[in-house]
């Protein structure tokens, strides 16, 4: 079933059946302040951690519920509806409604009763409050009143845990307030005030634009006896304006409106986490409400739709042009900055950044917004520990050359990282290439940056520290060594263990290095000797013929051999040795032929098969799930895009489409059932073939999924891949395209490219024409671009 549709001109997900298979997400504001909300206003805001700063209240894995609720109430007849579609939930041949989910806000509109509602919830620019401007419109030829009612349900403390569980405490640390046309809550409210009386621990709740009719300060009268499709002030038609002492707080107000026929009317309710005198001015700004909220929406719109300026493309799939002009990279800002902090699954518990998660993450932007990219890669570099390897865990409070490490108790006590991951610092080198490769700011291989504990180094010294890291922990065979995890975090090979993932990495990276190390003629040839040696070593105890295995035990036995009963074919040794260039043509061919096979099903590439079930080792943790789930022959979506990118670095254009349409969030928008989570966002993984729900996605929002397909999807499929000296394209995409076009800004200067299909050839371009010159296809030098180029690539 179909449950809404892409909007590119607007740049919307709009959903026009509110009954989705599960709550349908957005992300509004940032970490500093921020919000999820649901199609049907679902979701929860939070001040700096969704686990320790919860202003309001959701229940995981429920109902969606409780939510950013506003009811409407026709004071003639009694009858009442929501702004959304629920809570209250009319029927649907009577309500109609449209959630367009946007970059950075959400609005849902809706009819019913004559009545046309829009709710719109964002967070503005920088700004650490929310706004729920909801604007009303008579659409009969009489007189109408409507009372508005807005719902918040506020914690009782910032801990979410304790709001939920300790109730012998947090019933009784709140009160409620209520000034002219705000509720306060407080909390603890005379534990050591500052001296005017504030706490910074306050909430309000505002309505700005319209008169407060009545209001209430407890969950308990507004509710009443009732669940939240029938809340008892809303029957009763007023708030009794009581507030609340040790029970349950919420934020309720109500208007009321009178519509002229073809009247209109908006207001706007404003929440935060402030104190009665932030509250009280930022109430004030919002006195003249439409033309506030119309400039802050305005300002949302232009800068989100700034950021993705960079790279426009249209081609003959249109789900596809909306992923990569828009969600797919919204996601990638989204999981850029939010990294793994709170979505619907993630409550915000992880109190800092995954090192390999985050550099990762940086990625999906770099072809958008590559100076913002530099800033975090600069950071996650300052976070590298000076013997190279990464921290884990990156506080959110990272203080570079004075962290404590994983070799200190103290750090393990506060993060629960017991020791370092095989690959995390390796993920730098594709990073730290894309950047200088996007901008040409090669000068930043010289940059000095703090390491996490001591020391300082530049850009090229954190880089050969990395690779020294990797080297003085090689295991028996002379590969790196497993330790606590490689990428899969659930395979703990430990120091006598080893990783062909981690050993393709390692090669990718000491060839990346020789770029980077041009002039220094004896690590030069250190980086030839180890890479040269390490690719023997792969090529000898790793290649069977038709795949590389996927390491080795501590007790030195083979984990992926083919013959295996058991996790014999593993899809991301196969796609690294194509993507780190350590495969030869034909074992590229080979190997990628093996894992189409073995590996691919309706819904993408399972991670390895078959599953674990009875001939695991300790060290694979991944036998804890069911068969065909995550990283247990599940679907694991990361690592599609890297297969996407294996095979269009091959030039196989069709296959590399078809990996990113079998697992596409927007290839399941008309059979949206099945794939449960939201059709515009990718997920963490797909359930496999030995699932009896084998489709159905998981892991909304916060995934590296978004940044590994996006580089998938444009550095292979698109084919746009920056060098330091230029820009190759080489796009690889399905026979049947006739071409499309694409508008891509490269270091200031406009790329108006043109890729022309008529041999209907799925790669390796055949021509090239730059600015009327035609030539051979290859690198177009950065110095022989004008302000505007016209580039056509002929296949
Ligand atoms: C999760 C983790 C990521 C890991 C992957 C595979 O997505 O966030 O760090 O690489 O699982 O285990």
């Amino acid at each position: 079933m179909n449950y809404g549709y892409f909007d590119e001109k607007a740049r919307e997900y709009v959903i026009t059946n509110p009954n989705t298979p599960a709550p349908w997400a957005n992300y509004l504001g940032s970490p500093e302040y921020g919000a999820i909300v649901t199609a049907n206003a679902g979701g929860y805001s939070f001040v700096k951690s969704g686990a320790a700063g919860r202003i309001l209240r959701y229940t995981f894995n429920q109902f969606d519920e409780p939510g950013r609720y506003i009811y409407l109430r026709d004071e003639e007849t009694g009858d009442f509806w929501s702004a959304s579609w629920r809570p209250v939930g009319k029927p649907l041949d009577q309500y109609k409604t449209e959630c367009h989910h946007g970059t950075s806000y959400t609005e849902i509109i809706s009819e019913y009763n004559g009545i046309r509602s829009r709710a719109l919830y964002y967070v503005p620019m920088g700004a650490t409050h929310e706004v729920w401007r909801i604007s009303l419109e008579n659409l009969t030829d009489r007189k109408r009143k409507i009372s508005v009612f807005a719902y918040a349900e506020l914690t009782t403390e910032s801990f979410y845990t304790q709001d939920l569980v300790n109730m012998q405490y947090t019933q009784f640390i709140t009160k409620t307030e209520f000034h002219d046309d705000f509720l306060l809550e407080q909390i603890n409210e005379f534990n050591y005030p500052n001296p005017d009386g504030t706490t910074g621990r306050e909430r309000f709740f505002g309505l700005a634009g319209a008169k407060v009719a009545s209001y209430t300060g407890r969950r308990e009268q507004f509710l009443g006896r009732n669940r939240f499709d029938k809340p008892q002030a809303v029957l009763d038609g007023k708030c009794d304006n009581s507030l609340n002492y040790n029970a349950n707080p919420c934020g309720a107000l109500q208007f009321s409106a009178e519509l002229e026929a073809g009247g209109k009317k908006t207001a706007a309710f404003l929440l935060g986490q402030k104190t009665v005198f932030e509250a009280r001015k930022i109430m004030d700004r919002y006195a003249d409400t439409e033309a506030t909220v119309n400039r802050e929406l305005q300002e949302l719109i232009t800068y989100w739709h700034g950021e993705l300026e960079n790279l426009k493309i249209c081609t003959p799939d249109k789900n596809f042009d909306a992923m990569i002009n828009t969600w797919n990279a919204f996601q990638c800002f989204t999981t850029f900055v939010w990294s793994r902090a709170a979505s619907l699954v993630y409550c915000g518990e992880r109190n800092g950044y995954g090192y390999r998660d985050t550099v990762q993450d940086i990625q999906g932007i770099m072809h958008l917004d590559p100076e913002l990219a530099r800033k975090q890669l600069t950071f996650m570099l300052s976070a590298q520990v000076h013997h190279g390897a990464g921290l884990p865990l990156v506080k959110y409070t990272h203080n570079a050359g004075h962290e404590d490490t994983p070799e200190q108790e103290s750090y393990v006590k506060e993060t629960g990282h017991p020791s370092y991951r095989a690959d995390d610092a390796l993920w730098l080198f594709p990073t730290v290439y894309k950047y200088i490769a996007e901008t040409g700011n090669t000068a930043y291989l010289d940059e000095e940056i703090p390491f996490a504990d001591k020391d300082t180094g530049t850009v090229r010294e954190h880089l050969k520290r990395a690779i020294n890291f990797s080297m003085t922990h090689l295991g028996p065979h002379g590969m790196p060594a497993g330790l606590h995890a490689d990428w899969n975090d659930c395979l703990v090979l430990g120091s006598q263990g080893e990783s062909t993932f981690v050993a393709f990495q390692l090669y990718y990276a000491l060839n990346i290095m020789k770029e980077f190390c041009e002039d220094e003629p004896e690590y030069l040839a250190y980086l030839n000797e180890k890479a040269e040696k390490l690719l023997g070593i792969l090529n000898e105890k790793c290649f069977e013929g038709d795949q590389f295995i996927r390491g080795f035990r501590d007790t030195g036995d083979i984990i992926g051999s083919k013959n295996d009963r058991e996790a014999a074919t593993w899809l991301n040794p196969q796609s690294w040795a194509v993507i780190s260039r350590a495969a030869t043509k034909e074992q590229a061919d080979a190997i990628m032929n093996t894992i189409h096979e073995k590996l691919n099903t309706p819904y993408g590439l399972e991670l390895m098969q078959p599953s674990y079930r009875y001939d695991y080792f300790e060290g694979a943790r991944m036998r804890l799930f069911n068969p065909g789930t995550k990283e247990n022959g599940g679907i694991f979506c990361q690592p599609q895009g890297w297969a996407i990118l294996a095979e269009a670095l091959l030039g196989h254009g069709n296959r590399a489409f078809q990996y990113y349409a079998e697992s596409s969030p927007a290839s399941f928008n008309d059979n949206a059932d099945l794939r449960v989570i939201e059709p515009y966002v990718h997920g963490q993984f797909i359930e496999g073939h030995e699932s009896p729900f084998a489709g159905r996605s998981h892991v909304h929002w916060l995934t590296g999924t978004a940044s590994t397909v996006m580089v998938g999807c444009v550095e292979g499929i698109l084919g746009l891949r920056p060098t330091p000296k230029g820009i190759l394209i080489s796009p690889a995409i399905p026979k049947e395209w006739d071409g499309f076009t694409m508008e891509k800004v490269f270091r200031g200067k406009k790329l108006h490219i043109t890729v022309d299909n008529a041999a209907h050839k799925e790669g390796n371009p055949a021509k090239l024409i730059l600015n009327g010159i035609e030539r051979e296809p290859g690198l177009i030098g950065a110095d022989e671009l004008k302000a505007e180029n016209e580039i056509t690539i002929v296949m």
